[in-house]
């Protein structure tokens, strides 16, 4: 045991002191007694790059020796200047004339982005419009703007007085939503057309900006949207001069095997976000991406962003997204993310196809989830008070996995999903090892199928909790 002196940091829970990491190496990390951990999450799908890399320590200790940090008011720095021309030319089509500012995680980012959604407007005189439409069971960030348009019921409740007000509409979540009698597409426009009666309850001349994940990470576990939708989604957005915002702070930056998932769509956003995978852990950073119509309506108006934080375009932040880049590239870690994320797929099938409690396997690339239900055929979920999420994250990280199990996936309360996101550089072994180990949590943690279902029936999940 490593004796410690009583924390003074405000854990998430302050009766859990988690593990001391004092080690990170490729897949793994290892704590202060010793005990390693195959992080198959990347924390919560950021780590893409794994635990530590030499050449992005590199980038960041050789601009932490020329300049670490400059106010974005007075001057502008290398990489962030390099960073901005990286992202803008990879983005989707209409992006070529954009433009990119970076901001210190997914929810700064989506802050930004919001404002910029807001002022587009004004800019080209249309000061009604600031009405925000998101979806149910959505996740856009922790800070008040983010929390507001998010769709996350527990997450917002305690902070409902402070959130100002948004609509949801619902989400493209077919396995869950489609009637038996719709095709996935005829599902995709259903859904997507609730977008449009919503704009039109509200009146088009007051709504700003829809946002959405093109893939939603947290919430309800890797879902991507049926064909079709978001073609669906971006004729809405067209018709009544609605901005469309992509969330593309998990799903982004090569989790999905391209480095913006919504080009899969085929079609382009107005703005994107990005973060987790942008800096890979390495360094805190988010970026919002404007295209280039919106960038001309700032370029022709105004020509002021009004909105800006102190760390704004932080010159080492950039320089290790710069790099994390460089090395997604050079070492063609898009192809390997599509590769691996076939043979983690595969590998969950193959033990988890049949599994009475497994209602679903999903994803796309390195970004995989196991829903959880009570019953396969009516896809019942089991009850809050069982906690499973909590129970199965715990009894994995005892077994030295980190995978990121959450609950709410069938209604925003009930429902238990497990999402897997590994570093793009996982190996064909480790996945082996990440579904072995999952398969020995469930075990332990799930209700037994051939006896009770009742959470006593669980001893050894229950000692984990
Ligand atoms: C889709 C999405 N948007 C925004 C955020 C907020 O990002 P951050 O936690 O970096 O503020 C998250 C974080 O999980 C996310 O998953």
């Amino acid at each position: 045991m490593v004796e410690m002196a009583p924390s003074a940091l405000l854990h998430r829970n302050l009766r859990q002191v988690p593990p001391m990491v004092v080690r990170g190496e490729g897949s793994w990390l290892v704590d202060a007694e010793g005990r390693r951990y195959l992080d198959a999450s990347g924390g919560a799908a950021v780590s893409c790059l794994g635990h530590g890399h030499p050449r992005v320590a590199a980038a960041i200790r050789a601009q932490l020796d020329q300049v670490a940090y400059v106010h974005s008011s007075f001057f502008t720095n290398a990489p962030a200047e390099a960073l901005a021309r990286r992202l803008i030319d990879r983005a989707p089509p209409g992006f070529g004339q954009g433009l990119a500012t970076f901001v210190g995680s997914g929810s700064e980012a989506m802050e930004a982005a919001l404002k910029l959604a807001r002022q587009y407007h004004v800019e080209r005189g249309e000061p009604r419009r600031g009405r925000m439409i998101s979806r149910r069971m959505s996740y856009h960030g922790n800070t008040l703007g983010a929390l507001a348009v998010g769709g996350h019921a527990g997450r917002r409740a305690l902070y409902a007085p402070l959130l100002v007000g948004t609509s949801q509409v619902a989400p493209c979540f077919a396995y869950r939503f489609r009637r038996e009698d719709e095709s996935e597409e005829a599902y995709g426009l259903r859904v997507a057309d609730e977008l449009e009666a919503e704009i039109l309850r509200l009146g088009p001349e007051t709504v700003a900006a829809f946002v959405a994940e093109p893939v939603v990470g947290a919430t309800i576990g890797t879902v991507p949207p049926v064909p079709g939708y978001f073609r669906r989604i971006r004729e809405i957005c067209d018709r009544h001069g609605v901005l469309f915002i992509a969330d593309e702070v998990m799903c982004g930056m090569g989790r999905c095997g391209s480095l913006f998932a919504i080009v899969d769509e085929g079609v382009a956003p107005d703005i994107i976000i990005v973060a987790k995978g942008l800096g890979a852990g390495f360094q805190p950073i988010g970026a919002m991406l404007a295209s280039g119509r919106v960038a001309d309506a700032l370029r022709r108006g105004s020509g002021v962003l009004q909105h800006g934080h102190t760390y704004m375009s932080h010159a080492v932040a950039c320089a290790g997204a710069l790099a994390v880049l460089d090395v997604i590239e050079e070492d063609g870690l898009l192809g390997a993310v599509r590769r691996q994320g076939a043979a983690l797929d595969a590998a969950l099938r193959a033990e988890f196809g049949a599994h009475p409690l497994v209602g679903d396997i999903r994803g796309r690339g390195l970004f995989r989830t196991l829903e959880i239900v009570a019953d396969r055929a009516s896809k019942a979920p089991f009850p809050p008070s069982l906690r499973l999420a909590a129970r199965i994250k715990a009894e994995a990280q005892a077994r030295g996995l980190i995978c990121y199990p959450s609950s709410g996936t069938a209604d925003g309360e009930a429902g238990d999903h497990v999402l897997l996101a590994p570093p793009f550089t996982v190996s064909a072994e480790e996945i082996g090892q990440i579904v072995a180990m999952l398969r020995g949590t469930f075990d332990a943690v799930l209700p037994d199928q051939g006896r009770s279902r009742a959470p006593a029936a669980t001893g050894q999940a229950a000692a984990a909790s």
